[in-house]
């Protein structure tokens, strides 16, 4: 029992870990690992930036050099399968071996090709005791972004948006109108720097003008995405400013030349836009995308089933008339206050 408890402790600090890398890993998952010694942690480390160590190595490596010696009798937890692959690292499951660690435990599998599976194999035909499994759901919810990108060949994708207290999105005449509070933006650039690109329709481009940046949290700016079937945008908009690149997706050509470090991506709107939109991202290595409105946006993904997850304010603000919100097919996996708004989270489990 007491073991158990420490085993769970253990994983919990590999997911704490691993989140300290969002936002700089993709395309490669958020990884976190802990070295444990008779119950005692011993080392530490995650997957800091795409291109650099693994977690396992950052792990290794944080290990004082006189307990250099207790690794081949150490346990080492992670919260992904190791990798059994050279990538632009050699593979984890090499280094375990040239350690001797005897033991190994594993939250998830790794849906990567030429993983899957195989790193559990390698270590276990070289009589590594692996377990599997340990806190899966939590281990597979911080590598579901990774794991829908590398078996499905598409961003993991996230509604997001603010709804009224009587379940309104925007007023009916166009005009601009803030529904959350102050803690819900703030939350909203802490999302952004962790995710790859943001999206937005045509209108909501025009009647809002946003910005699209991460400018109240630190950290990266995402790739901003605008979706206009004419293409038809003014190029004074916000989101052309150079903060960061700006891909339009349109049917027709954009009437005048894009600014900045804007490109245009041509698709033909029709039934499969949504489906052909997101394997040209994934082409492009975008493995999250948040989809920020407005109505017909959100619809176009719901209809299509191509969603993950949605994050929806629900606001203390009432609005009549309106435009009704867009109606999320499933009920809240989980609630949380943020001062007057509420923040329901919804899961797509197809
Ligand atoms: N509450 C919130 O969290 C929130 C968030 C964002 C936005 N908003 C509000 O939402 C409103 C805008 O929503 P919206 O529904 O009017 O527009 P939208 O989703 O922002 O944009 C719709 C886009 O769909 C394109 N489109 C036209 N025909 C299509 C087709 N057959 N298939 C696919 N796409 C097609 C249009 O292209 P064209 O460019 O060619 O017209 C248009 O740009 C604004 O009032 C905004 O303030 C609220």
């Amino acid at each position: 029992m007491f073991l158990l408890m420490q085993e769970y402790i253990f994983m919990k600090r590999c997911f704490s870990l691993a989140r300290l890398g969002a936002g700089r890993t993709s395309p490669n998952p958020m990884v976190g690992a802990v070295l444990a010694y008779e119950g005692r942690i011993i080392g530490e480390g995650f997957h800091r930036a795409y291109g650099e160590a693994h977690a396992e190595v950052n792990a290794v490596n944080s290990v004082a050099p006189e307990n250099q010696g207790l690794l081949p009798y150490s346990t080492l937890y992670v919260s992904l399968e190791p990798c059994n692959i050279y990538g632009k690292t050699p593979p984890c499951t090499s280094l375990i071996l040239e350690k001797k660690i005897p033991r190994v435990i594993v939250s998830c599998l790794d849906h990567t090709p030429g993983v899957n599976g195989a790193g559990i194999e390698r270590l276990r035909a070289a009589g590594v005791d692996v377990s599997v499994g340990l806190l899966e759901a939590e281990g597979q919810a911080l590598s579901r972004p990774r794991n829908t990108f590398v078996s499905a060949h598409r961003p993991y994708v996230i509604l997001k948006f603010a709804q009224s207290a009587n379940g309104m999105f925007a007023p009916p005449d166009g005009r601009q109108l803030w529904l959350s509070n102050a803690f819900s933006k703030r939350l909203v650039h802490k999302w952004r720097s962790e995710i790859d690109a943001i999206l937005v329709g045509g209108n909501t481009a025009r009647i809002d003008n946003p910005q699209l940046t991460n400018r109240h949290w630190f950290g990266k700016m995402p790739v901003r995405i605008v979706l206009s079937r004419s293409g038809k945008l003014p190029p004074g908009l916000a989101l052309f400013g150079p903060e960061a690149p700006t891909l339009l997706v349109s049917e027709l050509p954009p009437g005048r030349a894009l600014k900045n470090s804007a490109g245009w991506l041509p698709l033909p709107f029709n039934d499969g836009l949504i489906g052909s939109l997101l394997g040209e991202l994934a082409r492009r290595n975008i493995t999250t995308l948040f989809v920020e409105g407005g109505i017909r946006t959100l619809e176009l993904f719901l209809e299509s089933g191509y969603w993950d997850e949605a994050r929806v304010f629900v606001t203390g603000t009432h609005l009549y008339p309106g435009r009704p919100a867009p109606q999320i097919p499933v009920e809240p996996k989980s609630g949380f206050r943020l001062g007057s708004d509420q923040l329901l989270v919804f899961e797509n489990r197809r």
